[in-house]
């Protein structure tokens, strides 16, 4: 036999024996048994034959060598697949687990700002949120023609109008929950924390038609600024971090005189404004805006019932989504709606 051939085959022997991967292998094997292979080339040799009796033992010769090396290939390739189902079936492999469901963003905002309150005596307390005109705005000192009514741009119900509470409305603000909680309770003192969806026909990056607030309202003899101001930077250290400070600035809200928005100092830049990127881009001036407060109007005590020559109180209103899209750095507001399991699932 021709040691040419013999010495090749061989050599194909050693190849499939010490391929490295089945990758590998599979290449090799192209080599040996492929369309242009080894064995292609070998038979059209000896197609070419004209001794028969040649033609014969080798044509024996080639097909026992080819199975030969078809044996080795398959030896080898069953012991890659094997390893392969090794490591999927090694008990000592760590283990992938199962993606947990977790709270919604603003469900556990939800569960962490009642937590922060009941800590210091506010309980919770909930109302209708298909709420009577009244509770929402002429009780809060915005008659049916105040201007700041436009503010609150409002969904009206089609049903039964009162001649005492007007028409209804789905709640555009908790701030309703105010004069219904001084009926209720007839007395103060009252720490109230009303959580509840609101309703506001407006659709952009920090406006959607159905969101939530909180509304704490705490009403007793000798409240005063001092209280909110003390309460609120409690909330913001609790919910935000430590480190966080905060800032009454004066504003106008009907339902408070004097009132204020609270603001924070940016978590992102503390509140310096500027961060290794240049201008901070969540702040611009080193504070965050969290939302309206101040001292309850009297107005708004007389029509809860509460002689506001005896007792004082404070309220604020802010937006749990608000408040959540700054601990969590959510740039728009529609994301946590949009059903993304980034903001639902746990990563
Ligand atoms: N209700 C106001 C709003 O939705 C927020 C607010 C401002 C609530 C001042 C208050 C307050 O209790 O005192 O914009």
């Amino acid at each position: 036999m021709d040691s040419h051939i013999q010495s090749r085959l061989n050599l194909y022997v050693r190849s499939l024996e010490n391929a490295s991967s089945l990758e590998d292998l599979l290449k090799i094997h192209i080599e040996i048994f492929g369309k242009k292979g080894y064995f292609a080339h070998l038979f059209q040799t000896l197609a070419q034959e004209s001794d028969m009796e040649k033609k014969k033992t080798m044509g024996a010769f080639f097909n026992t060598e080819k199975q030969k090396l078809e044996h080795v290939f398959s030896k080898r390739q069953d012991e890659f697949l094997q390893t392969k189902q090794d490591v999927v079936g090694d008990v000592t492999v760590p283990g992938i687990g199962p993606k947990l469901g977790s709270m919604h963003i603003v469900t556990s905002a939800i569960e962490e700002i009642r937590r922060i309150y009941s800590r210091i005596g506010f309980y919770q307390y909930s109302y209708p949120e298909v709420e009577w005109e009244y509770f929402s705005f002429e009780a809060l000192n915005m008659p049916a023609d105040h201007p700041a009514r436009d503010d609150f741009e409002t969904f009206f119900v089609d049903g039964p109008v009162s001649k005492k509470y007007g028409r209804m409305v789905l709640t555009p603000h908790t701030s309703n929950g105010q004069v219904r909680e001084m009926l209720r309770l007839g007395k103060p003192p009252i720490r109230m924390i009303n959580i509840a969806r609101c309703y506001r026909p407006n659709w952009d990056v920090t406006h959607v038609p159905m969101m939530h607030q909180f509304e704490g309202l705490c009403v007793d003899k000798g409240i005063s600024i001092q209280h909110l101001k003390g309460t609120m930077s409690y909330f913001a250290r609790e919910f935000f971090g430590y480190d966080v400070k905060t800032r009454l600035r004066p504003h106008n809200f009907e339902f408070t005189e004097p009132s204020f928005e609270v603001d924070i100092s940016c978590i992102h830049c503390n509140g310096t404004g500027i961060t290794k990127e240049g201008k901070c881009r969540i702040c611009k001036s080193g504070w965050l805006e969290l939302g309206g407060s101040g001292l309850v109007h009297p107005n708004v005590l007389k029509a809860g019932g509460i002689d506001s020559s005896v007792y004082s109180g404070w309220a604020f209103g802010f937006g749990i989504e608000r408040v959540a899209m700054i601990k969590y750095q959510i740039d728009d507001i529609r994301k946590l709606y949009s059903g993304e399991l980034r903001y639902v699932l746990e990563s």
